[in-house]
């Protein structure tokens, strides 16, 4: 909360340093809301607040956390546009970490969306990624996806996880080699990444699942060490671990059985049995996440199912700036600047003045 009402007052203070203004103080709409951070922030700010999640789990919370009375009320979301929000009705409109989450054509009509409910004279703020960092994209890439006969990738995966119980996670380590003549490198359109699925006798039983980072750079014959965080399924069996490597957008590699290198004979091995035990909860011993035993657990616990899962990993979505830039030039929105940060991906935050 604390870092909720630092980071309102910075973003109210930048849109001003570049030249923004309010028409009132009269309604913020916060999209994406989670536990309230930011919602809490922006009531001190303005008259009313409506948090907007599409989790009924978050809403719960934050409403349980609310300082604000009626003031700042939460609102669930259940369509890809914002219906629940009347036309030029909002001061602001605000949304952080949020955009990321989605498939980028959702996040653009969420911003289209943003661009109706703003009041005339109104702002609009939001972060969204728009590409990768530098640090993992070498400088003299080309950015095209790597060709069909380059996909060759040798996999080894060097610890086996043991048993695991049903909906459980472990790391494994994954060497992957390049097992092609061509150099990959990582693009910012389409990411590299070492990543696996379930199969049982049957077949497949969980198609995609763990996803990590190649490197910038592999050239022919190098291996990269990549961890890889696998989650079991919830039915307890025996399955088959399958690893492999994808090009985010376009397709799986072919991993090859074996590396043909002269007197290099690396022991190739993409698929493990793994024996999932029935799951933890079922016991009623192991606390296989930590997920819920914080502290701060004990005052949501009637909110929180018995069952014990492995929260999926969030997938990050980007929209290049320069698209989001022709999105806003479409609407009645003036761009007043934008702030830039930079981890894995650069992200910007938009500071958008509504047409008065
Ligand atoms: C990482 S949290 C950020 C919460 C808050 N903005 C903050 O900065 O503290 C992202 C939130 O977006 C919510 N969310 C995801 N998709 C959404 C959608 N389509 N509509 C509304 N909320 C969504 C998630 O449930 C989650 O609470």
């Amino acid at each position: 909360m604390a870092t909720g009402k630092e980071q309102v007052s910075r973003a109210l203070q930048r849109f001003d340093e570049l030249g923004g203004t309010l028409p009132d103080a009269e309604l913020a709409v916060d999209f994406g809301s989670g536990v309230g951070r930011l919602s809490q922030a922006l009531g001190d700010h303005f008259r009313n607040v409506v948090g907007i999640d599409i989790s009924p789990t978050m809403l719960a919370v934050a409403g349980r956390l609310n300082r604000h009375g009626d003031r700042v009320s939460y609102k669930l979301n259940e369509s890809p546009r914002l219906e629940i929000i009347d036309s030029r009705s909002a001061t602001l409109v605000f949304s952080h970490i949020t955009l990321q989450h989605l498939a980028p054509e959702i996040a653009a009509s969420y911003l289209d969306e943003f661009l109706r409910v703003v009041k005339p004279g109104g702002a609009v703020i939001f972060q969204i990624p728009s590409h990768f960092s530098d640090r993992y994209l070498p400088a003299d890439r080309d950015d095209l996806a790597v060709s069909s006969e380059h996909r060759r990738a040798a996999i080894e995966i060097r610890a086996d996880p043991g048993p695991l119980f049903g909906g459980g996670s472990a790391v494994l380590q994954v060497a992957v080699t390049n097992a092609s003549e061509q150099t990959w490198t990582q693009s910012a359109v389409h990411p590299l990444l070492v990543g696996n699925h379930w199969l049982d006798g049957n077949g497949i039983v969980q198609w995609d699942d763990g996803r990590s980072r190649l490197p910038g750079r592999l050239a022919p014959g190098e291996t990269a060490q990549i961890a890889l965080t696998v989650t079991a399924p919830s039915e307890p069996g025996h399955y088959r671990l399958q690893v492999g490597v994808v090009q985010e957008g376009v397709s799986w590699f072919d991993a090859t059985p074996r590396l043909d290198g002269g007197n290099r004979d690396l022991p190739v091995k993409s698929e493990i049995p793994v024996t999932v035990a029935p799951s933890a909860s079922d016991h009623g011993t192991v606390d296989n996440s930590g997920y819920f035993a914080s502290e701060s657990g004990g005052h949501f616990e009637d909110l929180i199912s018995d069952e014990i899962f492995s929260p999926p990993q969030f997938e990050m979505n980007a929209i290049p700036r320069s698209d989001v830039e022709a999105l806003l030039a479409k609407g009645r929105a003036t761009l007043l600047g934008v702030d830039e940060w930079v981890d894995e991906w650069h992200s910007f935050t938009y500071y958008v003045q509504a047409e008065g």
